[in-house]
């Protein structure tokens, strides 16, 4: 069992405002879509969870397992020690190193460590591409190859809740249709929870459990399933170009 919850958080850069009282949950095992345009903060919210800004008020818990975590105040390192990682928008790999050097600074929670030989093997086994090209610096890969090691980096860490930033940005339509059916493929075979940011109403759909659209740090509307949300006004009008 693997659940997050947000309550009411607001947060944001110095004296800007970007997140007011965001609330929004991810059940076991659900593949929640975040939807929102450019700036309307949905990396602010995921980079809250993953401690990288600290929210100015409300909570972040997780539940792993029966424990119970307010990730409030928490620093990343100890945030991925307790089970959520990220694939950050835009991949942020270290383009000098290896694909496999990537993917091993993936691997620095304690109890990924100790099975880091296996994890890797998996993330060859899911990504064959990514262990034809395991020596080649990150930075020559193209987009879609480098998505690849940023999704693999981050399960490397054994995650239970994974969030996934934008994945689609940048990639032809055809990689993007391979990436989320990959990151489904990924949340059956390792039973992870996952929270995907995406603008890409179209493709984040075949692959959502249900979502939240955010405007302006605001949650305007919340669907309750993936046809919730195909049938929202404000979908059709902005993401359907009806
Ligand atoms: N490091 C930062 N410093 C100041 N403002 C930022 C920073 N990152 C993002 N913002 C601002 O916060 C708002 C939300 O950005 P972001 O969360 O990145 O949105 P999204 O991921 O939905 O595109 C935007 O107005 C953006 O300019
Ligand atoms: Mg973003």
């Amino acid at each position: 069992m693997s659940k997050l919850t947000i309550n009411n958080i607001s947060a944001g850069y110095g004296s800007v405002q970007v997140l007011h009282d965001v609330t929004l949950d991810v059940q076991t095992g659900e593949t929640v879509v975040l939807l929102g345009t450019n700036g309307n903060g949905k990396s602010t919210l995921l980079k809250s969870v993953m401690g990288l800004i600290t929210p100015s008020s409300g909570a972040v818990e997780i539940e792993v397992d029966g424990q119970i975590t307010n990730l409030i105040g928490k620093g990343t390192e100890e945030i991925v020690e307790l089970g959520v990682s990220m694939v950050p928008e835009g991949r942020r790999l270290f383009p000098l190193l290896t694909v496999e050097e990537n993917l091993t600074l993936g691997a620095y929670r304690e109890a990924a460590r100790r099975k880091i030989a296996e994890t890797l093997d998996f993330c060859f086994t899911t990504f064959p591409r990514l262990k034809e090209r395991r020596k080649q610096q990150a930075g020559s890969l193209s987009g879609g190859e480098q998505q690849m090691v940023a999704v693999a980096r981050a399960l490397m860490s054994e995650p239970r809740i994974l969030l996934v930033d934008e994945p689609s940005v940048g990639l032809a339509p055809i990689l993007v249709s391979q990436m989320i059916a990959k990151i489904k493929e990924l949340k059956e075979l390792k039973n992870l929870t996952v929270l995907m940011a995406e603008q890409n109403f179209n493709q984040a759909i075949k692959i959502a459990d249900r979502g939240y659209v955010i405007v302006h740090g605001h949650i305007e509307f919340e669907g309750k399933s993936a046809s919730d949300l195909e049938n929202n006004d404000m979908i059709k009008q902005y993401y359907l170009g009806a």
